[in-house]
């Protein structure tokens, strides 16, 4: 049910709008390789491959919505050599010393040293823009209600990115329609859903949704999780395609 599996399953331009929220590096909570990489370029690759089977199904003048948070240095269980053999481990967030725990790994990677941040959403934007993809904006999601990060010596992290990325020069995005949603600050509090943490809250894949594609237009998620954005795309008459765990 990956999505490297079933995207190419999908017809070429059949989607006018990806909205999509992938597991981020370092966060070993699901099943699966993406993620898991142990070189954050390398999972860079992996997402990037993925984007490129999405240009091929967006319509011409399709968009891409991908939310990603970042993540430092040393902060990842997994990173730990000892973590990296246990691939079926589950993250438990009081492993890492940021977060309350007493393990930090102190290996460095080229030019990452512990407690620098990896600024994987950079990267990736910057591997998306090589593939040809318009880099059209970094819409900073302000995680209202994130408890603070027990940390004394910089702030604590309370955004996402959502990057909008355009195949074409000249795309569809309702912006002129919705003028309450031209910042590129969304100011969005933070929404459980079936009890998970990571899932979207319902409000932000309304603004992409609005914003990306009309009514009898098809979005999809290939990260899809519970299934915010089909219940937000069947909301609002648009077609949906979801790839993942959702069932
Ligand atoms: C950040 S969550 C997305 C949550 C979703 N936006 C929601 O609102 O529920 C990422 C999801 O991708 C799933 N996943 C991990 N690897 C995957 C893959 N290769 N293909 C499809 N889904 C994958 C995870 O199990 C998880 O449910």
């Amino acid at each position: 049910m990956g999505a490297e599996d079933e995207l190419p399953k999908v017809a070429s331009a059949s989607v006018r709008c990806a909205i999509t929220s992938p597991p981020y590096w370092g966060a070993i909570r699901y099943p699966g390789t993406l993620g898991r990489e142990d070189d954050p370029a390398d999972y860079v690759e992996h997402l990037g491959e993925i984007c490129r089977e999405l240009k091929r199904i967006l319509t011409r003048d399709g968009t891409l919505w991908l939310n990603i948070g970042d993540v430092y240095w040393g902060d990842s269980p997994h990173r730990d050599r000892s973590w990296s053999r246990r691939r079926d481990a589950t993250w438990d967030r009081s492993l890492t010393r940021s977060r309350g725990g007493s393990r930090r790994s102190a290996r460095r990677l080229r030019d990452l040293k512990p407690k620098d941040l990896v600024l994987i959403p950079f990267e990736i934007a910057k591997r998306l823009r090589a593939d040809g993809w318009y880099v059209r904006a970094d819409i900073i999601w302000r995680r209202v209600g994130t408890a603070p990060e027990p940390v004394r010596d910089r702030p604590s992290k309370s955004f996402e990115h959502i990057w909008l990325f355009a195949q074409a020069r000249h795309y569809y995005a309702a912006f002129e329609a919705y003028p309450q949603w031209k910042s590129a600050v969304w100011d969005i509090p933070v929404q459980r859903r079936r009890g998970l943490t990571g899932t979207f809250p319902e409000e932000l894949v309304r603004r992409c949704l609005l914003l990306g594609t009309e009514p009898g237009d098809t979005v999809l998620d290939p990260f899809a999780g519970t299934g915010t954005v089909g219940d937000v795309a069947a909301a609002h008459g648009r077609k949906v395609i979801l790839i993942g765990d959702h069932a």
